[in-house]
Order: structure tokens, then C-alpha cells, then sequence
């Protein structure tokens, strides 16, 4: 008796330990998962898990095998949780799709006798609404379904025992505190976050671009106790259901933990998804065939009208002094066809100087990235053409290559290499989903070095880069650091008034002359390359803002780490232990060095390159009187002459009065 009472105790020992451990899983694609499936859901071979494939009216669920227990045992309160996956949906035609795909957390694995289209395999039309179906779901729903009060035909909604939503809000993201819409049926992979808090009794949904860290500000939240609706132990997974148009709805990659954030996805490894196929187009053809015999009429009025908003929709600015500059120049209807209409979805990143779109050349297929820069005036733009033009035959391995032009009214487009790491203040800070290691960023750092020596010292004219920083470094298919944006900042420099010039730059990067005298040199570059050594290294902006009023300066920070004979304390958490002691020493000294707020105090490109190349060992900084006093930034004496030309971001460029500006060629040496 008493062994079987042992056994028992052992047994269940055994099963709560595989149950509690059971409470975290990530699928970086789905290649070697075991999912419970049924329907028409399945895996493809390079890991994408299917869970329609173009058929009508037909549903797919797939499960996480085990169960997994959601609440504490001893008082009934159900744990918090949190899960994340990476969704597109395919449809036959760009502007249509059904119905959608849902996360859900239910009592039962798979979701048996539940209908497709707009029950989106969850429910059908007696048990929808039953508080005895103990079903927590979030949808992602692209029809708009008037029984169930759906609010438009691409939302997010939470749902609870129903199909009509707790609470829903049209699909998009806020970057930052700009709300951006989203296409749910653009085919583009989006990544969805749900969370459950447990003690606030919250729940919280979060839509972003794959290629977007998590919005800070949820989409979606909704405060409601969910110790009613879950039961002690439930399935997760998801259910996908098709309606009139062919739809394949697709999961990439899926994570989810239970009392805890569950782990990032690694975008770089989830499956690549079914190339876009021509088929869209077709379709709509074969829509518009008997149109044209019903109407002909009305098709060719519509095909004029369709016309005259084209040619406006696609105009450009072209004059006669661009005739020499042909190469160089590209036509605006490439780059729209591109970049897709310069959509959302293809949005890499928006700096201080515009918004930079993704793109594929329609002939030559090359990847690009095109960047908006918006200009209403029209004084210089020949210089400045003729200076990008000039740029354009910059080649160095650590400069991101410049292909080309186009302007419009107000605007000025250009085209650069696609890069496709991205630019390296990603991977810095605002909690990195990947961070690099330590020989990754001194490769970065040793090759931005020699990129700008290139501009300064070894091209046959000096170009002065005005706007070093680490989101102006992007990193190509081999981490190298190369950067970009050159030159850019000269094209603030020609204001609409012609008696006011402005400074422009990053605040945190400006040599303290250089907000003073409005005279951008090789030093005040190589201040701001001093603040990047430091950013690198410390995995902090140069300036961040603690509260409303208060900012840590970066390099205060280290001077104080360097003046206790602690300066490895200073570098950046993430490092680890995995890093070359003298190294890091190296460049945050290096930094400070840059930083000293008398220029000449600064060292020169080439000694930069020495000193990083350990040719030549750096000066001793004690011998160089550097005082707290003479390191600091600049901008202890300049905050109050612009209080509010800032925001949060510290991308955004500031204006400020001052004399003439030197041009960024200054030709000659
Ligand atoms: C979808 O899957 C079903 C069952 O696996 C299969 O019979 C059908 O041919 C597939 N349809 C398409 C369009 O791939
Ligand atoms: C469950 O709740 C009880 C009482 O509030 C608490 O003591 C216990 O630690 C909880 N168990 C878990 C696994 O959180
Ligand atoms: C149940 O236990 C958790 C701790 O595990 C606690 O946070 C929660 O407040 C408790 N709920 C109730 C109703 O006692
Ligand atoms: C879920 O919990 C409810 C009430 O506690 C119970 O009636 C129901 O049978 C449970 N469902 C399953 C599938 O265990
Ligand atoms: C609806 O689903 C419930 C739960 O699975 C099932 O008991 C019921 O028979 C279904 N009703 C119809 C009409 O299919
Ligand atoms: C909810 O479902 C239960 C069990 O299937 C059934 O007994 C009950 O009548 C349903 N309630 C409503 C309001 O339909
Ligand atoms: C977002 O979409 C809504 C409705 O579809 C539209 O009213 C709104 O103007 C759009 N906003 C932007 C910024 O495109």
C-alpha cells in the first residue's frame, strides 16, 4: 500500500514536472516542429507552416501538441503569458482576400466542429457567443462581417467565446506616437505580439513590419480577468479559415512562454515565403476582359482619365542643366514600381532627413533603397544635384554607394545600394534584437574609420560628412560598417531665406565650434566620429534623455569611468566577456580624444586609422590635460538657445541661426 502510494506520488511528481517545464517553445520556423494539424493545414519543406492553401471554404488549425496549464492550481488566477508569431497572408488578388487567422487558447486541441469563412474555424453558428466554449482568441480578420459588427475589412480584434470581437481596432502600429496603417493582405510578412498580465489583468496586442522592433505602444488593450474563460489546462495554436478567394495563410515562425516574455524570433532564420507571383495580375485581366465588352465605352474614358492622373501621379522635375547627368538620373515610375508605391510595407526606417523605402529595380532587379527627401526650396538644388552627382563616383568599400536621383516637386529622391542588415543603431540599443559582439563592432568602427579618411583625405576632393552617427552606418550582407547619408545635411544648409543658413546635424554628434561658427570641418566629423566610438562601444546614445529635463552626456559618463582608472566599465553589458581588454580601452580613449571640445586637440583621420590599426599607440590622455571641462559636448552652453528643436528621437536634425556655411566640397586641399 504504501509502495503504490509512493508510485503514485512519483508519478504525479513526474507529471507536474513535465507539464511546468512545458511552458515556453519557439519556432524559428517550423522545419522540424511537431504540430497537431487538421483541416487543410500543413508544413511545407522549408519550415512555413500552411495553414490554408488556396482552396475555398475550407479551414486549417494547427496546435502545439501538449497541453499547458494556465492557471495556478491553489487559487484559480490564471497565469500571465505572452506569445509572438510572424504571419502573411497570400491572396489571388491584391485587393481581396478571406478570411483570416486567429491565435487561440481552447479547452480542446483543434477546434472540432467549427465552420470556415467568417467563423475563421473557430465557432460555428450555435455554439458562437456560448460562455461554455471557453475559446480566447485574437483575430486577424481581413473581411468585414456585419453579424459579428466587424468594424472594417482589415482590423485586429479580441475575442472572447465570440466572433464578435471584445474589443478590435483597424490593423497598424504606432512608431513612436505616429499611428501607421497596415495591409494585413499585402502579402508582407507582420509580426503580432499578444500579452497577458496576470496581476493587471491585462491584455495587450502589438502589430508591426517584420523589419520593426515591438512598437512600445500596443494597438490593442483590454483589461478583463481571463480565470473565467481559460480552464486549468488548454491548447494553444492557431485557426485560419478561407472564404470565396483563394487564400493561403501562412505562420513563419511562432514563440510563446507562459509566466515570462517569451523569446524573440530570430527573423534572419524563419522560412522565406512563396515569391509573389505574376498570377495577381493576371487575375485581374481576366476580371477586366468582359468589362471591356460590356463597356467599352466607359473603359476608354476611364482609360483617359486614368491617364491624365498617371502623368501626374508620376511627374518629375527634369531641367536642362540635368541633360550631362543622364546615368545618374532615375525616373520617378521606376522607383514607384519599385519601392510598390513606396507602401508602408516597404518602409526601412525614417531618419532626419526623410523616409527610406525598400525597392526592386523593374528591369534589372537590383535592391535598392530610396530615400524621400522632402525640399521645398529650389535655391542650390543645381549645386547640390551636381554635388551628388559627384558623390556618386565616391567607391570605397565602407560608403554605402550612391546610384542616383530624381526630383520632384518638393522633393528629392535618392537611390542608394540596399543594404541588408539594416543601419547598426539597431543592433545598439532600445533593447536590440540582436546584439554583435565585440570583433564585430571593432571591424564596424575600423572600417567607418576608413571610410571617412577616404572622404577626407584620399578622394580628390575633401567631403565633409556632416552627419556621422551610428544610424547613418549600415551594414552590408558581412557586417561591414559603411556609411551613408553623405552630403545630405548640405542640402538643409540652403534655407529659403538666403540670410539665414542653418546648422545641421544630430544634437549629440555637433562639434561644439561647429554650432557656434555654422562651419562643418574635418574635425567637427571627426567630434561626431568621437561620439560614435563611444555609442559603439557603450551600446548608448550620446545623449539620453532620463526624464524630461535630464540627460546622461555619453561622454561625461566615460570621462568619469577614465578618470577612476576604470574605463572598461564604461563598455556596453551586452559585450559579455567576450572581448579584447586593450581594444575596447583603445577606442573608448580614443573617443574621449575625439570629443575634446578644442579642435585641434582632435586627432586626424589618418591618426585615427594608426591608432585603430595599432600602428601607432595612442597618447597618454593624462598628458593632455583633459579636463571634464574641456570634453563635454557643446551643448551645456547651447541647450537653452534651442529648448525644444529636439525630440525624443535623437535623429532628428536642428536648426539654429548662424553664418554661412562652408560648401561640403570644399575642393582642393
Ligand atoms: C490543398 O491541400 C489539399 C489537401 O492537402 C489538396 O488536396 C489540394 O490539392 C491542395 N490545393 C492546392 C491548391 O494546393
Ligand atoms: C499559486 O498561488 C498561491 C497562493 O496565492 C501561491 O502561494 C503560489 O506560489 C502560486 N503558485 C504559482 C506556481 O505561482
Ligand atoms: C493568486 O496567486 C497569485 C500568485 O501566484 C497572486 O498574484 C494572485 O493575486 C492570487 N489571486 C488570488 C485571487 O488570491
Ligand atoms: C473547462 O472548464 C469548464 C468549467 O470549469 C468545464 O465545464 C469544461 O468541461 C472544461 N472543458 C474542458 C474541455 O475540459
Ligand atoms: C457546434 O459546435 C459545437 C461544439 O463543438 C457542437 O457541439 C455542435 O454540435 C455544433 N453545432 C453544429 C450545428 O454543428
Ligand atoms: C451553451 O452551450 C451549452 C452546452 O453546449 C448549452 O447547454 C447551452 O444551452 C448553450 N447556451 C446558449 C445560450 O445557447
Ligand atoms: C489609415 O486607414 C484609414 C482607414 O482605412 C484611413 O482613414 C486613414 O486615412 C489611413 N491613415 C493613413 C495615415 O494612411
Amino acid at each position: 500500500m504504501k509502495m503504490y502510494l509512493k508510485l503514485v506520488a512519483v508519478l504525479f511528481l513526474l507529471i507536474t514536472v513535465v507539464t511546468s517545464e512545458d511552458i515556453s517553445f519557439i519556432y524559428n520556423g517550423f522545419k522540424s516542429a511537431q504540430l497537431y494539424l487538421d483541416g487543410i493545414a500543413e508544413l511545407t519543406s522549408n519550415g512555413l507552416l500552411k495553414l490554408t492553401n488556396d482552396t475555398k471554404q475550407q479551414k486549417g488549425h494547427a496546435f502545439y501538441q501538449n497541453p499547458i496549464v494556465f492557471k495556478n492550481n491553489t487559487n484559480g488566477t490564471v497565469f500571465s503569458f505572452s506569445t509572438s508569431f510572424v504571419f502573411a497572408i497570400r491572396s489571388e488578388y491584391p485587393t481581396l482576400s478571406g478570411h483570416g487567422i486567429v491565435f487561440v487558447v481552447s479547452p480542446t486541441i483543434g477546434l472540432p466542429n467549427s465552420l470556415p469563412s467568417q467563423y475563421l474555424g473557430l465557432f460555428n453558428e450555435t455554439n458562437n457567443g456560448n460562455s461554455s466554449n471557453h475559446v480566447f482568441g485574437v483575430e486577424i480578420d481581413t473581411i468585414l462581417s456585419s453579424e459579428f459588427y466587424d468594424i472594417n475589412d482589415n482590423h485586429v480584434g479580441i475575442d472572447i467565446n465570440d466572433l464578435k470581437s471584445e474589443k478590435s481596432a483597424p490593423a497598424g502600429y504606432y512608431d513612436i506616437a505616429d499611428f501607421k496603417n497596415l495591409s494585413l493582405i499585402s502579402g508582407n510578412p507582420i509580426q503580432v505580439w499578444v500579452e497577458y498580465d496576470g496581476i493587471k489583468k491585462q491584455i495587450d496586442v502589438t502589430l508591426a513590419p517584420i523589419n520593426f522592433n515591438k512598437p512600445e505602444k500596443p494597438l490593442l488593450s483590454l483589461t478583463k480577468d481571463l480565470s473565467p474563460i481559460l480552464n486549468n489546462s488548454m491548447y494553444v495554436g492557431f485557426s485560419s479559415s478561407t472564404g470565396s478567394v483563394l487564400t493561403s495563410h501562412y505562420v513563419l515562425g511562432w514563440s510563446f512562454k507562459v509566466n515570462g516574455k517569451s523569446q524573440e524570433l530570430v527573423i534572419s532564420e524563419l522560412p522565406n515565403l512563396p515569391r509573389l507571383s505574376d498570377k495577381q495580375v493576371s487575375k485581374v485581366i481576366t476580371i477586366g476582359l468582359p468589362l471591356i465588352s460590356i463597356s467599352f465605352v466607359l473603359l476608354v474614358t476611364l482609360a483617359i482619365v486614368h491617364f491624365i492622373k498617371r502623368k501626374k501621379k508620376f511627374s518629375e522635375l527634369l531641367e536642362d542643366w540635368e541633360q550631362d547627368y543622364g546615368p545618374h538620373r532615375f525616373k520617378y515610375k521606376d522607383l514607384y514600381f519599385a519601392t510598390k508605391g513606396f507602401g508602408e510595407n516597404e518602409l526601412l526606417g525614417s531618419g532626419g532627413f526623410g523616409r527610406v523605402y525598400k525597392g526592386v529595380m523593374p528591369i534589372s532587379k537590383i535592391e535598392v533603397a530610396v530615400k524621400r527627401v522632402s525640399h521645398e526650396s529650389r535655391q542650390g538644388m543645381k549645386e547640390f544635384v551636381a554635388e551628388i552627382v559627384s558623390i556618386g563616383r565616391l567607391c570605397h568599400r565602407n560608403l554605402v554607394p550612391l546610384l542616383g536621383y530624381c526630383r520632384r516637386r518638393g522633393e528629392l529622391l535618392l537611390v542608394y545600394d540596399y543594404m541588408p542588415n539594416g543601419s547598426l543603431d539597431k543592433y545598439l540599443y532600445n533593447k536590440p534584437r540582436v546584439t554583435l559582439n565585440w570583433s564585430q563592432r571593432f571591424k564596424i568602427i575600423k572600417g567607418v574609420a576608413s571610410g571617412l579618411f577616404y572622404l577626407h583625405e584620399e578622394w580628390e576632393q575633401v567631403v565633409i560628412h556632416r552627419d556621422i552617427k551610428a544610424s547613418n552606418v549600415l551594414l552590408d550582407s558581412e557586417l561591414n560598417g559603411r556609411l551613408g547619408d553623405f552630403g545630405l545635411a548640405r542640402l538643409y544648409d540652403h534655407g529659403n531665406d538666403p540670410q539665414t543658413t542653418h546648422v545641421v546635424g544630430t544634437l549629440g554628434y555637433l562639434a561644439p565650434e561647429h554650432t557656434r561658427t555654422g562651419k562643418a570641418t574635418k574635425s567637427s566629423d571627426v567630434f561626431a566620429f568621437g561620439a560614435f566610438l563611444l555609442e559603439v562601444t557603450c551600446g548608448r546614445r550620446p545623449i539620453e534623455l532620463v526624464r524630461e529635463s535630464e540627460s546622461v552626456i555619453l561622454v561625461d559618463w566615460v570621462f568619469d569611468f577614465w578618470k577612476k582608472g576604470k574605463i572598461i566599465e564604461a563598455k556596453d553589458q551586452n559585450l559579455g566577456n567576450d572581448y579584447i581588454l586593450e581594444e575596447v580601452e583603445l577606442v573608448l580613449e580614443l573617443g574621449l580624444l575625439c570629443s575634446h571640445s578644442e579642435p585641434l586637440a582632435r586627432p586626424r583621420m589618418r591618426q585615427i586609422v594608426q591608432y585603430l590599426e595599432k600602428e601607432v599607440s595612442l597618447p597618454d590622455l593624462s598628458l593632455l590635460t583633459l579636463s571634464s571641462n574641456g570634453l563635454t559636448f557643446g551643448h551645456h552652453e547651447n541647450f537653452q538657445d534651442f529648448p525644444m528643436s529636439y525630440p525624443s528621437s535623437m535623429d532628428t536634425p536642428f536648426s539654429h541661426n548662424s553664418s554661412v556655411c562652408e560648401s561640403l566640397l570644399s575642393g582642393g586641399r
